[in-house]
């Protein structure tokens, strides 16, 4: 297995972004990452798009040809594959175009991520993510994904003591970080009382609890780390790739405040990496409401289980904390166009360790970690990265 560094970043706004198509959007943040990594446009050996739900979403599926095309690649006939896991699918997408130029297949691959949700309407959208959920013994009887981690929350709160205060205060804290990232979704502050006193979507989780529905692509570029200098002197390596699944439905797992996914996912990365979680200077964990947050922090070993809200409370995961936690603003308020966003998470993550962050900035960040959920924790990537 050879290294593999990111040497390229490209986003698009995200947002509502009426004005502009699917492809305008994955041309963009593609055209961006290759301009950002000095490549030129025939040393592309190949490409990997996640996207959870075009079909619906747009109603386009053969999204790898169309994102090919879109890209002005289809006339070099660059091999370009779609890559599909619920939320996750970003970050499967950026693990395939791992392993695609570790395994010495490619030398220059573009990974890719992109979802419009914002074309159908809130209730279609609602559907089209449960879709990421158990059809037979969730959806079926009317579960949505608020719905569900509107569960794990409940049960969360009576085994550990999680209040709603500390659930509230993640949002707080991500919409504060947010407002320093001109890519966001949502670009301002927001009160405790106000996520305390949000309309309700499923209890405990209210409106300000949930990421938004979004519009977006992302897109970064890899190569074989001993060629990343050729091309650019910002170049960051990604040191670690692990992924695992888990059951679709939540009843099935023994207990569901822990997303035993993610559990596997990091077990694999920082065995690779060579890696304890004291290690890791900050992280973009999936926050798809603020309950997912807490257990992300606890199952990717940062806190014990039970003590992610006391963490919150403690604020070690602010931007000035020991370990600062979704400096982009998170899903929360930079927004969550599905198969974006496990692209997007590691391109803060590269920012950061490129010292390219600019307002939000993390001094001294050395080594970062991604982590990306499909659905409530069917599938998960972990992925991390350090300064070159
Ligand atoms: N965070 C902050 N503000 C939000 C928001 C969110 N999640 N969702 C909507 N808003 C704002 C809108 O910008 C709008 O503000 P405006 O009146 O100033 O323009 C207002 O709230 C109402 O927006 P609207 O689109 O009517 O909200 P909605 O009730 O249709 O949808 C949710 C709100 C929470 C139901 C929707 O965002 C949602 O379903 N989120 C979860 C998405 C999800 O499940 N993703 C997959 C995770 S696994």
């Amino acid at each position: 297995m050879r290294d593999v560094a990111v040497i390229g970043v490209g986003l698009t706004q995200f947002g509502e972004l009426w004005e502009k198509s699917f492809r305008e959007l994955i041309a963009e943040a593609g055209a961006k990452a290759i301009l950002d990594s000095g490549i030129s446009g025939k040393e592309v050996d190949a490409m990997y798009v996640g996207s959870m739900s075009s079909g619906r979403f747009i109603g386009q599926e053969h999204i790898g040809a169309l994102v090919a095309d879109a890209s002005g690649f289809s006339f070099a006939h660059v091999p370009s594959t779609r890559v599909e896991g619920a939320c996750a699918s970003g970050g499967l997408a950026v693990r395939q175009g791992y392993l695609a130029v570790a395994s010495g297949m490619h030398d220059v691959v573009v990974v890719g991520g992109i979802e419009k949700m914002n074309d159908v309407g809130g209730t279609s959208a609602t559907e089209t993510l449960a879709t990421a959920a158990d059809q037979e013994w969730e959806a079926f009887f009317g579960a949505t994904f608020p719905g569900i981690y509107a569960m794990i929350a409940t049960r969360h709160m009576h085994d550990y003591g999680t209040t709603r205060e500390q659930m509230a205060q993640v949002a707080v804290k991500n919409h504060m970080n947010g407002v320093l990232n001109p890519y966001a979704q949502y670009r301002k502050e927001i009160s405790l009382d106000a996520v305390l006193n949000a309309t309700m979507v499923a209890y405990p989780l209210g409106l300000l609890d949930c990421s938004p529905v979004s519009d977006g692509a992302a897109s970064i570029v890899l190569c074989a780390a001993e060629k990343a200098k050729k091309y650019t002197n910002k170049a960051v390596k990604i040191i670690a790739a692990g992924q695992a699944s888990d059951t679709l439905a939540l009843h099935a797992r023994e207990n569901i405040c822990t997303l035993q996914a993610t559990v596997h996912a990091a077990k694999m990365a920082y065995k690779q990496a060579n890696l304890t979680p004291k290690d890791i200077d900050l992280a973009e964990v999936h926050d798809c409401f603020t309950i997912a947050e807490i257990c992300a922090i606890e199952d990717l070993g940062f806190v014990k289980k039970g003590e992610g809200g006391k963490a919150i409370d403690n604020r070690i995961t602010t931007r000035d904390g020991s370990l600062p936690v979704n400096t982009s603003g998170g899903l929360k308020a930079k927004g969550h166009p599905v198969g974006a966003t496990g692209v997007a998470q590691v391109i803060e993550i590269a920012l950061q360790l490129r010292g390219d962050a600019e307002k939000r900035q993390v001094p001294d960040a050395r080594i970062g970690l991604a982590h990306n959920v499909g659905g409530s924790g069917a599938t998960c990537t972990v992925h991390i990265l350090e300064a070159m």
